[in-house]
Formats: C-alpha cells, sequence, structure tokens
C-alpha cells in the first residue's frame, strides 16, 4: 500500500534506517561511551535477535510462560449499548503480569542473557514495566534494578510490592515531579556508569536507537497476532484500530500488524485536565521537534525548550514526547493522533468492567473511551482496541479519587 509516497511494503526495510532515523526523527544523541554501548546492543539485536535460536526460544517462552497467544474478544454488550459499530478487543490484559510490557521486556532480558550481561536496569512509570522486567530478570536469573519516581510509588504501590517480591531492587526518584522523566533521567545516569556489565531494558519505544526499532519489533506480536486472529473472527479486517500512546509500544507493535492494510489507525493520547500545558501529556497533539533521552522526536517544552511538566490520570501515559515512528506516522498521515480525558477514560474504566467484566488499566481505558466516541461517529463497521493491560494496579487510586460510579 502506498501512502503519502511511502510504501508500506518495504517500509520495515526502510524504516528505521541504519542511522535510526524515522523520516526526521529518532537518531542516537547522547555520549560517545552511551553510544558504542548502543552499537553494541545494536549489532547484538541484528546477529542474536534475527538467529533462528534466539527466535525458537522466545516463540517458546512467549507460548509456554507468557500465556500467548493472548485472546481477541468480541465486546459484545458495549457494542449493541452504542449502536451498529462492533468493538473487539486485543487482550494484551491477559498476557502475564498483566500487561503487553513483558513482550518487550521478555526479548531485552533474553538478549541480555545472549550478550553475558548480568544485570538489567530500567525505569518504570506506572510500574507494569517494572513489573515485567523484574518478571523477566526473576525467569533468567539476572540482577535488575528499576527506577521509579516517588509519587508513581505512592500511586502505584501494589506494582512497587510485586517488583520487591520478584527481587528486584526499587530505586527511588524524588527529583523535579518524581514521575515518569526524572526516572527515565535517573536510570540513564546510572546505566552510563554501569554500562559494561548490564543493558538498560527501555519501557517503551522511546529513547536512541535501537530502542524503538528493538521495542516495535518485539511489540509487533501483538499486531501480528491481533490481525490474524480478527480475520479469522470475522473473516474481514476491522474498520478502525484504536490504541493508547505513551511512550507509544502498544500502539507501535499494535499498528506495525495494521499499516499495510486499508485500516483506518488512531493513536489516543492523555488530555488529562484539559489543553493548557502542565495539565495533560498530548505531546504529538501539542508539542514541538526537540530532542531528549537520546532521540529526536515531538516533545512537550517549557519557556527554556526543556521537557515540560505533563500530567494525566494514567501514570503510565504522563510522558513528555512519544516515540519517534509515532511523530513520523503522524506527520506521514498514515495514523490519526486524538486525545482523551481523565474523566473520559475514567468513564471507559467503569463501562468496560460493568458491561463486559474486564477492568481494563487506565491507560487503556483512553483507548476504549477512544473507540466508544468513534464508534458513535462511524455508525457501521468494527473497531479493534488493543487493550494493553489490566486495571488492578488502578483500583485503589481510583476508588479513592473518583469514588464508585
Ligand atoms: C497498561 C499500560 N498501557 C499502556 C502504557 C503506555 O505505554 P506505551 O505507550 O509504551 O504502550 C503503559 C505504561 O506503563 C501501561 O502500563
Amino acid at each position: 500500500m502506498n501512502f503519502n509516497n511511502i510504501n508500506f511494503d518495504t517500509y520495515f526495510q526502510n524504516y528505521p534506517n541504519d542511522e535510526g532515523f524515522f523520516g526526521p526523527y529518532g537518531g542516537c544523541y547522547i555520549s560517545d561511551d552511551l553510544k558504542a554501548a548502543m552499537a553494541e546492543i545494536t549489532d547484538a539485536y541484528y546477529s542474536i535477535c534475527q538467529s533462528r535460536k534466539f527466535i525458537d526460544e522466545l516463540r517458546r517462552i512467549r507460548k509456554e510462560f507468557q500465556g500467548r497467544p493472548t485472546p481477541v474478544t468480541h465486546l459484545e454488550r458495549l457494542s449493541n449499548s452504542i449502536g451498529n459499530v462492533q468493538l473487539y478487543a486485543k487482550r494484551e490484559d491477559l498476557n502475564h503480569t498483566g500487561a503487553h510490557k513483558l513482550n518487550h521486556c521478555m526479548g531485552e532480558a533474553l538478549l541480555a542473557k545472549y550478550m553475558g550481561k548480568k544485570k538489567i536496569i530500567a525505569e518504570t512509570g506506572a510500574g507494569q514495566h517494572g513489573v515485567a522486567l523484574a518478571t523477566a530478570a526473576a525467569y533468567f536469573g539476572l540482577e535488575c534494578d528499576i527506577y521509579m519516581g516517588s509519587v508513581d510509588i505512592k500511586k502505584q504501590a501494589p506494582n512497587v510490592a510485586r517488583m520487591k517480591i520478584l527481587g528486584a531492587n526499587v530505586v527511588e526518584v524524588t527529583h523535579g515531579l518524581a514521575t515518569l522523566k526524572e526516572a527515565v533521567d535517573a536510570a540513564f545516569e546510572a546505566y552510563s556508569r554501569e554500562y559494561k556489565d548490564c543493558i538498560y531494558c527501555i519501557g517503551s519505544v522511546v529513547g536512541p536507537h535501537p530502542f524503538p526499532m528493538m521495542v516495535r519489533d518485539f511489540q509487533y506480536v501483538v499486531g501480528e497476532e491481533a490481525r490474524s486472529q480478527f480475520i479469522e473472527m470475522t473473516g474481514h479486517l476491522p474498520t478502525a484500530i484504536t490504541a493508547c500512546v505513551g511512550g507509544g509500544s502498544n500502539s507501535a507493535g499494535f499498528f506495525a500488524g495494521f499499516l499495510n492494510d486499508p485500516v483506518d489507525i488512531y493513536g489516543v493520547e492523555p488530555l488529562g485536565r484539559g489543553t493548557k500545558l502542565g495539565d495533560h501529556a498530548a505531546s504529538l497533539q501539542y508539542g514541538t521537534e526537540g530532542i531528549m533521552h537520546g532521540f529526536n522526536s515531538i516533545m512537550l517544552k517549557d519557556e527554556n525548550g526543556d521537557p515540560a511538566p505533563v500530567y494525566s490520570v494514567a501514570s503510565g501515559l504522563d510522558y513528555p514526547s512519544s516515540g519517534p515512528e509515532h511523530a513520523f506516522l503522524r506527520d506521514l498521515g498514515r495514523v490519526k493522533y486524538d486525545t482523551v480525558g481523565d474523566e473520559d477514560a475514567v468513564d471507559a474504566f467503569f463501562r468496560l468492567s460493568r458491561m463486559e467484566g474486564i477492568i481494563p488499566a487506565i491507560e487503556s481505558s483512553h483507548a476504549v473511551a477512544h473507540a466508544i466516541r468513534l464508534a458513535k461517529e462511524m455508525k457501521k463497521g468494527s473497531i479493534l482496541i488493543c487493550l494493553s493491560g489490566r486495571g488492578d494496579k488502578d483500583m485503589d487510586y481510583i476508588i479513592e479519587n473518583y469514588g464508585i460510579r
């Protein structure tokens, strides 16, 4: 399929290019020491991860340990309550540990093991990536340091407990807003001190090359499975697909399965409390081009040009930028990026719980809310939602702050 002069038949061969660029976005803007470490990971990715042995081992782990393939569920009662459009969900909430994050964590940790590294380091926001990485570390017998802002530590107490039970060392980050951005900064700092013995396992399709590519490729399993499951269930492709975008990993993997299809693709950013800078984290909607955390993308900046404070009810979405591939797909017009605010996400959280017996993560609730809105506009057809995770981690926070609806 051709789209804005880009041939999507050959898209994955060309993007990113050898320097890690998706059009103008991406790259590797870090110190020379860390550049060497990234080059080592890139080489290992191409040589190890493409080998038959690695692919077979990862496939076995996905099946026997993660419980893949996760199903696609027809959300029949929810669909009927809206009109004629049929809603479906790709159930990453049923992936082991309750979210899509384990898909790339098992890949990254398996790579660390093949590279002979002893330790893996990462940041986490909602704690899902931290839990997934701690799980992978336990599975492969690796040490694991997880950096997490103190605000998120309070908000996501069950996930902090899970990481500790799994044997990870949770390092509290107290400076700045003490959320995801500061946790990424602190984890990178630690990595620059320790890169010889460990690898950084980034939590999304962000950071310097090769992470945006590597994480997307490990998450591609979501889109690949979803596409064939949906066709098997219904006999055709969905009219539209939608996924929430924080850093952008669940959406990148999910979208990758459909980029070359005649399917409308939507990414959903968090509008939080409103459009004022500091009240949301909708970087692709309101941001401008800039460099942070080692990559060039669209980001929200303050008056000094530094990453701006961001907010969302969903800890996993409050990041001031998005992966470079999302910025590229936005510019191409191949993916349309919309926003959903806290209130609509919380409504969708309760609606899916009550009508389908699925308690979604508050991050994923943004995609559910978007699908409900889209279904009202579309009148006919079908929408496949990436239900990136389950909401157990959010229940206490939602009840405390919003009550039972
Ligand atoms: C359940 C869930 N969905 C989505 C996200 C957002 O991350 P990404 O945009 O990388 O998929 C997170 C992040 O923690 C998450 O926990």
